[in-house]
């Protein structure tokens, strides 16, 4: 039997991780935009998560064949009003970094007590097909930024979020546990049991979501 293809439109490698580990278990293959060699970034001129999920996904779709999943999220600071939102991956343009855009968060955060830290990280998920939208699924997980960083796991800002249930940073989680509890893990979860039903096939229970 041929098997789908499920084309993740992400060049960020830590999503990318995140995304098949999750869906390992489907019955199709995961690939990259790598390794199809068409990784040029869409632009993302929308005003919200959802609005840049979607225009990754439909470009993409009508580009490539089989059925392309796309993610938009990013971390928002109640204290800023919501930043970075979804300039998240770019905070530290002209030439951002992880590190660069922790070190922003952290500045613009000096001297705020721990009561106005609070934050949630944000993920939109939009599956397209043929320039079609099949279903779109969003999650998020809320927690308070840190006063300083902890943990080299994960990415972007993964060791300055500290998730108050697990008493611990994101970026003290191995992967597995930090999609359990994610705002990706919880937009997956929905995005899952979609797949499973749309692609007709047997998968291994996995990714079990925690409350929270
Ligand atoms: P996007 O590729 O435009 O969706 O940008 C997402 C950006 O949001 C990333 O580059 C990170 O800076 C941040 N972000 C999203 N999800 C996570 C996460 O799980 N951990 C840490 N940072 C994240």
């Amino acid at each position: 039997m041929i098997r789908k293809k499920l084309v993740l439109a992400t060049s960020n490698q830590g999503k990318f991780r995140e995304i098949k580990d999750y869906l390992a278990d489907l019955p199709v293959d995961i690939i990259s935009l790598d390794e199809l060699s068409a990784a040029e970034d869409v632009e993302e001129k929308g005003k919200t998560f959802s609005e840049n999920a979607r225009l990754k996904s439909l470009t993409w779709s009508r580009k490539l064949d089989g059925l392309i999943l796309a993610e938009d999220s990013g971390l928002e600071v109640e204290h800023l009003g919501g930043k970075p939102g979804i300039f998240s991956a770019r905070f530290s343009a002209p030439r951002p970094t992880d590190e660069k855009n922790i070190r922003k968060v952290l500045r613009l955060m000096a001297g705020v007590p721990w009561n106005k830290r609070r934050a949630r990280f944000v993920s939109c998920l939009v599956l397209a097909q043929k320039g079609k939208v099949l279903k779109e699924a969003r999650g998020e997980v809320r927690g308070f930024v840190a006063f300083k960083k902890k943990g080299n796991r994960g990415f972007g800002y993964d060791p300055i979020f500290y998730y108050p249930r697990w008493r611990k940073n994101f970026g003290e989680l191995d992967p597995r546990e930090k999609n359990k509890v994610s705002h990706r893990g919880r937009a997956l979860r929905k995005m899952k049991a979609f797949l499973v039903a749309f692609l007709g096939g047997p998968t291994k229970a996995k990714g079990k979501e925690e409350g929270g």
